[in-house]
């Protein structure tokens, strides 16, 4: 019989992983992060801090609820210290090797048979994710949306290996205590959001990229003629280019659809580290 879940560890506390802790602790979980580093922890823990401020000042959480969150939240560097966890989230760098060797670590390390292997991957394979471990049966994906504490979809995805109490216990988990909305997507690289949404975003850098229009005329032009919330190229700067990058050669991957390929400007806005908002700058100077 397995418990409710209450220990949950998250793997990464980059852009998803940091606004994971903060979901799950807000949920008013015990929430153990694994960084890589000692400094990767610490600027971590100043996303979440910054994030939860900016909710306390304002006013979705009081401050009460903001220190009970910070309370239940802990840092790690060592995957061993995870051993307790029911719930494993897994927000790290989109890159199929490093995903699969911590997730072989993880399956080592956590002792409950019950415990739930979740990735947040946008487009490596369940499937194959689950294959690098040793329970692929407990392995699900659960893709989030950034920011994680306000974004309320997630995309869960079962493997062709996933057992049915995984699938059941994930969405009650996800809805029922981390209040957000599901949607079910086959395996299928991308599923459903990013399906849609990767060819759209590559296509408005192809814009930039041969003068057709600026950013800032493609991002208005999909604000003011389409009421998005955000336009393309500023969303790629919010999702991070190396994220979209990995995405779009996923898709590509997959599909062998063109439009899925990711762009040589994209590609070498890569290589410079111009990453989006999370380095500072991208398409849009957030310096
Ligand atoms: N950014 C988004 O909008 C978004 C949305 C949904 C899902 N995702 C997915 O979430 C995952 C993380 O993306 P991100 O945007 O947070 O990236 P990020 O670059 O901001 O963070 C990645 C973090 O992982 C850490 N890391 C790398 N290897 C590690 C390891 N072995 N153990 C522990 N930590 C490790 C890095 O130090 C970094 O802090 C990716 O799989 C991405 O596809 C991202």
């Amino acid at each position: 019989m397995s418990e409710d879940i209450t220990r949950v560890g998250v793997a990464g506390c980059g852009v998803m992983g940091a606004g994971l802790a903060e979901t799950c602790a807000r949920a008013g979980l015990d929430v153990l992060v694994l960084a890589r580093t000692a400094e990767s922890a610490a600027r971590g823990e100043r996303r979440v801090l910054k994030s939860i401020g900016r909710a306390v000042e304002t006013g979705k959480l009081t401050e009460g609820e903001r220190d009970a969150a910070l309370a239940a939240l802990k840092f790690t560097t060592d995957a061993a210290d995870l051993h307790d966890r029911q719930f494993v989230l897994e927000a790290i760098v989109e890159s199929e090797p490093e995903k699969s060797a911590l997730f072989k670590e993880l399956g080592d390390h956590v002792t409950d048979a019950h415990a739930i292997f979740a990735s947040t991957t946008s487009a490596i394979p369940i499937t194959r994710l689950a294959g690098a471990m040793n329970r692929p049966g407990r392995f699900i994906g659960t893709h989030f949306f950034n920011p994680a504490p306000v974004m309320r979809l997630v995309e869960v995805t079962a493997s062709l290996l996933t057992e049915d109490d995984v699938v059941t216990r994930t969405e009650a988990f996800v809805t029922g205590v981390l209040g957000k909305e599901v949607v079910r997507s086959q395996d299928r690289a991308g599923f459903v959001v990013n399906t849609l949404l990767v060819p759209y975003l590559l296509a408005a850098v192809r814009m930039v990229e041969s003068g057709f229009a600026t950013a800032e005329d493609v991002d208005k032009g999909m604000t003011l003629g389409c009421a998005h919330p955000m336009g393309p190229l500023r969303l790629i700067d919010l999702i991070g280019v190396d994220t979209v990058v990995g995405a779009g050669r996923a898709l590509y991957e997959e599909f062998l659809d063109p439009s899925c390929a990711p762009p040589a400007l994209l590609l070498r806005m890569a290589d410079a580290g111009l990453l989006g908002k999370k380095t500072g700058r991208g398409f849009y100077d957030y310096r």
